[in-house]
């Protein structure tokens, strides 16, 4: 008789709550083994078939003989993709989740600005009838999207529904649903300096790391805001330090930095014109991604090809 297939849950906050939604078919011989730490991983490790995990310890891929598959947690999969993990693997993703979450938090937080929420609640506490002051409009202004693989996309549609001009960047600059125009990032400047919002939500690779830097920050219009729901990486926060404190742009929401959680002493928490979330722009949410995992794991007991195959070289 041959063994069961063994599926290592690991997710260090809620391992037992994505183990609990696991759909184990009846057709086929599955053992679930849940781990929150590394330590409980590595005892059980050897006998993996499959990692369903966020975060997984990469020293722990070489005691790994039987992996062949790691379903990734997460709307990233830059933390899966190390040189650790042996090229037999196949890497998984979970697309169609994050970007509705994604897209509530670019428009929340735009609203936030042309809205001036600040201004009116401040005037609120001190009792203030502010009517000075009007509110902006988001119709009509443009958001340059640099990334639009499945997250932007959707960025783009709920966007364009409020009235946005949308335009965006991607390696191949091809056409997207929603958006106006795509360049290729040869031509990044040129898209970015049409922006009132630039939302940087391109995955993390060797090619994004620091792409946007000092020259992409000067193309920026004064006015315009930069939003990161990437990779903290992928904008250079010695650049946007810069930019911010020459008020070379309008301010930032960040929802991702280069250290995590941000250092109590980094100078990114001290600008009216920062926004700083901690990494909730789109959460992972279990009951989202079981059925993404519970759909692959039926394929791959069936010996039947995986759905949402991460291409290793390009990174995403
Ligand atoms: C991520 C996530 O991958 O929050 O960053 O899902």
């Amino acid at each position: 008789m041959s063994s069961p297939s063994v599926v290592l849950v690991y997710h260090p906050d809620e391992a037992e709550v994505y183990a609990r939604l696991v759909r184990l078919p009846a057709t086929h011989e599955v053992a679930l083994r849940v781990c929150a730490s590394e330590a409980e991983a590595a005892s059980v490790i050897g006998e993996a078939d499959v990692v369903y995990a966020w975060q997984f310890p990469p020293a722990l891929y070489g005691k790994a003989p039987r992996l062949r598959w790691l379903q990734v947690m997460g709307a990233g999969v830059d933390w899966a993709l190390v040189p650790e993990l042996p090229s037999r693997v196949t890497v998984t993703r979970a697309p169609g989740i994050f970007g509705p979450w994604m897209s509530e938090y670019v428009l929340g937080w735009c609203s936030w600005v042309t809205q001036r929420m600040e201004i009116y609640r401040a005037a609120q506490r001190e009792q203030r009838w502010r009517s000075d002051v009007l509110p902006g409009r988001l119709r009509g202004k443009t958001m340059t999207l640099v990334g639009v693989g499945d997250i932007g996309r959707e960025i783009a549609r709920v966007a364009r529904a409020v009235g946005l001009h949308v335009i965006g960047v991607s390696r191949s600059g091809q056409r997207v649903p929603a958006v106006e125009r795509v360049y290729r990032p040869g031509h990044l400047a040129r898209a970015l300096a049409a922006a009132d919002f630039v939302v940087v939500v391109v995955p993390l690779t060797a090619k994004t790391r620091g792409l946007i830097a000092d020259e992409a920050l000067a193309a920026m219009r004064p006015g315009a805001w930069l939003l990161n729901i990437g990779r903290g990486a992928v904008v250079d926060e010695a650049a946007l330090l810069r930019a911010l404190q020459a008020q070379r742009i309008a301010g930032a929401i960040l929802d991702v930095f280069s250290t995590e959680p941000l250092p109590p002493d980094h100078p990114l928490w001290r600008f009216d014109n920062v926004v700083v979330t901690p990494h909730v722009a789109g959460p992972s949410t279990s009951d989202e991604i079981a059925p993404v995992f519970n759909d692959n794991l039926a394929r791959y007991l069936r010996g039947r090809p995986l759905q949402h195959v991460v291409d290793r070289a390009r990174g995403y």
